[in-house]
């Protein structure tokens, strides 16, 4: 059975937005046959990389100095074809996601290649990551607002030489509820997720219409803009 790994690094973890809409697309995942395990990154305990030497590089190539759950995570993500990045969007990232990023290296060769003029390099033999999915959600209106968070998953895609496949964001997600119950609005897009997950699983892509599916507005700027500055006592 085909495996994927997926991250939520939110810290509301399955009471937030982000597991909102993470859930359905890894039951489309499922429901296409794929294995996907779920971890959240605030229940992992996981150091912050301290090793400017890099160990996993120089000393020993594949092997982190640091002993904490991310020797959990190492062997499930060597295992994993696709890699789901989940997060909210928090300026650009909480710290629990960043740090599970910057652990990623020990699973990189450390090969150095140019390519475009960049330096690139790619996974360890070992390692079955084929794709990285970013999905994400965020309080603002406008979809330019994942910008950072797009790169950064992108370009950890790039410096590994594997497939972004791509980015499902959620814009002023809080709006797909409404006194604690998802909306009409909330379950289309909550449908439009589960579609994704088993268009990725089956056909090894997300649709461009599937995507705008899931971001599309819900509201207009203006009133969003008017909601959030309603919340202000001044
Ligand atoms: C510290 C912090 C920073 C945030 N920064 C942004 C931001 O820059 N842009 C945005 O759209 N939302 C921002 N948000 C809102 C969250 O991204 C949004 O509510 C998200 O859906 C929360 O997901 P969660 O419930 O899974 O944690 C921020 C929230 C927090 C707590």
């Amino acid at each position: 059975m085909s495996k994927a790994v997926a991250i939520n690094g939110s810290p509301r973890k399955q009471k937030g937005n982000t597991a909102m809409l993470l859930t359905p697309l890894i039951q489309g995942m499922k429901d296409a046959g794929y294995d996907v395990e779920l971890f959240y990154a605030r229940d992992l305990k996981i150091k912050s990389c301290n090793c400017n030497n890099m160990y996993c590089w120089y000393k020993k190539p594949g092997i982190c100095c640091l002993k904490d759950d991310m020797n959990l995570l190492y062997p499930r993500l060597r295992e994993a074809e696709i890699l789901i990045l989940a997060t909210p969007v928090y300026i650009p990232l909480p710290g629990e996601m960043q740090n599970i990023i910057n652990r990623l290296c020990p699973l990189i060769k450390p090969l150095l290649e140019t390519r475009e003029s960049r330096t690139r390099a790619r996974f360890h033999e070992d390692v079955k990551i084929r794709k990285i999915l970013l999905v994400s959600t965020g309080g603002w209106w406008e979809k330019g607002n994942f910008g950072t968070v797009v790169r950064i998953t992108e370009e950890l895609a790039e410096d590994a030489s594997v497939e972004f496949a791509g980015a499902v964001i959620r814009p002023h997600a809080f709006l797909m509820k409404k006194d604690g119950k998802l909306t009409k609005d909330g379950q289309v897009v909550i449908e439009a997720a589960r579609k994704a997950g088993e268009e990725l699983a089956q056909n090894g892509a997300i649709s461009q219409e599937t995507f705008e599916a899931i971001s599309r507005p819900l509201i207009s700027e203006e009133e969003l803009g008017r909601i959030y500055n309603d919340w202000i006592k001044l």
